[in-house]
């Protein structure tokens, strides 16, 4: 039989890898879009289009803060699996909008597993859940660690990881939470801080740019390749019980570190061409996050492979690719 899924925010980062594995696995694949007066399709168009997967991805429109668009997906897709991917994602923006994130990220995760508990209650699960969540609480951070979120992001984020663990145990839903850390890719939101650098290192180089602001360079992240990480979603899925999972690199980096590394794949000084404004730092910052994924490790025989240099290679080279045309 074949299994159906259903992943909302599909267009994102991690949903094109994951509509990606989940099509090589042989699944059929539904996809949440939302409506807006462009498209903003890039990553999914080129699977979607691929003739290889002609009638086996189906996109619906909907929004995570709109109930009926919800419940009229799981109807339409009678999932067997389901990944909460769709969020406001950007901590810096949560400043600005938190009631938009709370209503996306915390609320919109309640929509849906409230849409499947009537719908579909046989479906699994996944929630993105995120490092944030953990904040100022010093490193290794695992599944036991304390939560102090530092951002209306990673407090909404927060509610949505409960709501999630209250359904499973209030209802017996098949959901899980996966405490994920920061991924990357050449697919990576242009905002984001490993993006930004590695779009200006090839900006620089081909002389488009000469320079590129950074705010915090002190925080340190545990940067991993997205590509890995979302086979662990797809792992948390596939376990006789459900729980919840970290998944990490165990290696922390400051962002000053990841400049050096994507700045020196070409034979460049990061000091040279990295520059500060208070603009870029965050009302309340998140110091350190540097995950402890044993328990992935053990359960679901999951472990990231890409080095944080590897990972910065590969996007700096396919950004001057991209300059390239
Ligand atoms: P992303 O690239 O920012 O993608 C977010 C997706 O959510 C996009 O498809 C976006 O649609 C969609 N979306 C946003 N608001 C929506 C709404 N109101 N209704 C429906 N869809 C909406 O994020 P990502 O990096 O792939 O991350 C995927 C998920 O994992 C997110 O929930 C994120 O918070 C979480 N997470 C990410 C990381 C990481 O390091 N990447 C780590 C931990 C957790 P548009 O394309 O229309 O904007
Ligand atoms: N975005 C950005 N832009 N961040 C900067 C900059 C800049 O110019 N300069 C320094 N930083 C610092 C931020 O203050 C933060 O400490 C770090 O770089 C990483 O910032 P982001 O790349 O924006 O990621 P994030 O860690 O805040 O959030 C990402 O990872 C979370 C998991 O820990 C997002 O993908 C979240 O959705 C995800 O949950």
């Amino acid at each position: 039989m074949t299994k159906r899924a259903l992943i909302t925010g599909i267009t994102g980062q991690d949903g094109s890898y994951l509509a990606e594995l989940l099509l090589e696995k042989g699944y059929e694949v539904h996809g949440l879009v939302r409506r807006s007066s462009s498209f903003n399709r890039g990553r999914i168009d080129p699977i979607y289009l691929d003739p290889a997967n002609q009638g086996r991805l189906t996109l619906h429109y909907g929004d995570m803060t709109d109930s009926t668009s919800l419940i009229n997906v799981v109807r339409e897709s009678r999932p067997d699996e389901v990944y909460n991917l769709a969020a406001q994602s950007h901590v810096a923006v949560s400043f600005e909008m938190p009631e938009y994130t709370a209503s996306a990220d915390a609320m919109g995760a309640i929509r849906l597993l409230e849409a499947l508990r009537q719908n579909a209650p046989e479906a699994r699960f996944y929630q993105a859940s995120t490092s944030e969540m953990f904040g100022l609480t010093p490193p290794p951070q695992h599944e036991d660690t304390h939560f102090h979120p530092r951002s209306p992001y990673g407090a909404a984020k927060l509610h949505a990881h409960w709501a999630t663990i209250n359904y499973r145990e209030a209802y017996d839903l098949y959901a899980v939470s996966g405490i994920l850390f920061n991924h990357e890719s050449p697919r990576r939101g242009e905002s984001f801080v490993t993006r930004k650098i590695t779009r200006a290192v090839a900006a620089i180089t081909a002389g488009r740019a000469t320079s590129v602001t950074l705010g915090n360079l002190d925080a340190v992240r545990d940067w991993g390749y997205a590509k890995e990480y979302v086979e662990g979603m797809w792992r948390m899925l596939q376990q006789d019980v459900p729980g919840d999972y970290v998944l990490a690199t165990g290696v922390g980096t400051t962002v000053r570190d990841f400049a050096e590394m994507a700045f020196s794949h070409v034979g460049l000084d990061w000091r040279e061409h990295v520059e500060t404004d208070a603009r870029f730092e965050r009302p309340s910052e998140v110091p350190e996050l540097l995950g402890d994924a044993s328990r992935a490790a053990a359960e679901l025989g999951w472990k990231a492979t890409t080095t944080v240099r590897q990972l910065a290679g590969l996007m700096v080279d396919t950004d001057i690719a991209l300059l390239q045309g």
